[in-house]
């Protein structure tokens, strides 16, 4: 299972802890995933449904019964790659160890067979009761993870096994039970997306066509991944991801400057910004005239991956290449000249790759391996390419 896959039901049971899963839900989503959260009835007196749905920003709803004409029992089952129901009583769990539907929440898990993590919290004499013991073994036995309640003290005096886990031992279970691979936790990978403007005066600039998908994609599957992701955005027309701290600049001096200050304690670099080869050589604060606007002289940018490369410490460089012809000849020659550890070069003849949502192309490894990558979402390059780069990383 990849981490593109994120889309997770949040399932809240009617205890106490539900509170605390306004924290998992928060945690989930610093992870890159998105939450679509369905409490049952009854949890409803603990936690609000508008809590849920500021949260989330999604709406939410308990019964089939509502929402009727968008079949949500189907349709977010369908949706859904992951169930987490947290917290689950006794009650709850006694209605999905039989299989009943008798609410949104338990028509939902049944009408899908995606990965479902179960957090119990209740009390001691309830998680310890031989019909809490036999349901919960029948869900084990029908490839439920079902999470051990934490020992200590509970909502009254009492305490004793019952305790909803701390939500970071929740995400790492989760994590176990999904597969998706966290092997950046502890990197820092910084990015750039989108293509930069230099502006020509007030109104006109000099820009190029692209749409800062992939390195969006490639924030994103850093992030789930367990990185601390930065993500430099040139004129990128998307919404900040979650858990991705995002600088907005617009042109490359401007870039250079936001990579310069972050460069030294990064891991991996992706390059995947078109940077402008050159700005006007005096950019007018004034709108020119109709009549005035007949040449522009420019002068050069500078190569921000080369600049970058001559005070490389420890980084794994990824960089770019959108080219027309000799594909791979150009890439290995960027390879060398950019001082990288692996480019990825596509051809965008006829303005072809540019705002969609799949590429195409070869990633050029520094040791002169060529990897045809067939066409796929700029998601799943996006992990080929952190792949190759945590390898050269070691
Ligand atoms: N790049 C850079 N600084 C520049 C131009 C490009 O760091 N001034 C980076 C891009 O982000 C990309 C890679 O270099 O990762 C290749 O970009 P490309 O535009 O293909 O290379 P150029 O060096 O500009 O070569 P040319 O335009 O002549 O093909």
């Amino acid at each position: 299972m990849s981490a593109t896959n994120r889309e997770v039901i949040l399932g809240i049971g009617g205890g106490i802890a539900a509170y605390k899963s306004a924290d998992l839900l928060r945690r989930l989503q610093d992870n890159g995933f998105a939450i679509t959260v369905v409490p049952t009835p009854n949890s409803l007196n603990f936690v609000g449904a508008a809590t849920w749905q500021a949260l989330s920003g999604r709406p939410v709803t308990t019964q089939v019964w509502e929402d009727v004409d968008q079949v949500r029992h189907i349709s977010l089952a369908k949706l859904a790659d992951f169930f987490i129901i947290a917290p689950a009583t006794a009650d709850l769990i006694a209605r999905l160890a039989m299989g009943r539907a008798d609410d949104l929440l338990t028509n939902l898990v049944l009408a899908s067979a995606v990965p479902k993590l179960v957090v119990p919290a209740m009390h001691p004499s309830m998680w310890l009761d031989p019909a809490t013991v036999a349901n919960v073994s029948t869900l084990r036995a029908r490839g439920f993870v079902v999470m051990e309640p934490e020992v200590g003290r509970l909502t009254g005096s009492d305490s004793g096994q019952g305790r909803f886990p701390q939500t970071q031992k929740i995400i790492d279970e989760f994590f176990a039970m999904s597969g998706i691979k966290r092997d950046l936790v502890g990197k820092k990978v910084l990015v750039t997306a989108g293509g930069t403007r230099e502006a020509i005066d007030p109104v006109r600039f000099i820009g190029n066509r692209s749409s800062g998908k992939q390195g969006v994609a490639i924030a994103k599957a850093a992030a789930a991944r367990g990185a601390s992701v930065h993500l430099i955005a040139a004129n990128v027309d998307m919404p900040d991801c979650d858990g991705v701290v995002t600088t907005h600049i617009e042109s490359a001096q401007q870039m250079l400057a936001e990579l310069e200050k972050n460069f030294s304690d990064t891991d991996i670099l992706v390059m995947s910004a078109a940077v402008a080869d050159a700005r006007p050589m005096n950019s007018s604060s004034e709108k020119i005239n109709k009549s005035d606007f007949t040449s522009i002289d420019l002068q050069v940018n500078p190569d921000l991956l080369a600049t970058l490369s001559a005070k490389k410490t420890k980084q794994v460089m990824v960089g770019f290449a959108a080219q027309t012809s000799e594909l791979i000849a150009s890439a290995q020659s960027k390879l060398v000249s950019k001082g990288l550890d692996l480019i990825y070069v596509n051809d965008v003849t006829g303005g072809a790759i540019f705002g969609q949502d799949e590429t195409e192309g070869t990633i050029v490894l520094r040791n002169g391996d060529l990897v045809p990558i067939a066409r796929q979402s700029k998601d799943t390059l996006a992990h080929h390419l952190l792949d190759y780069a945590l390898e050269q990383l070691g």
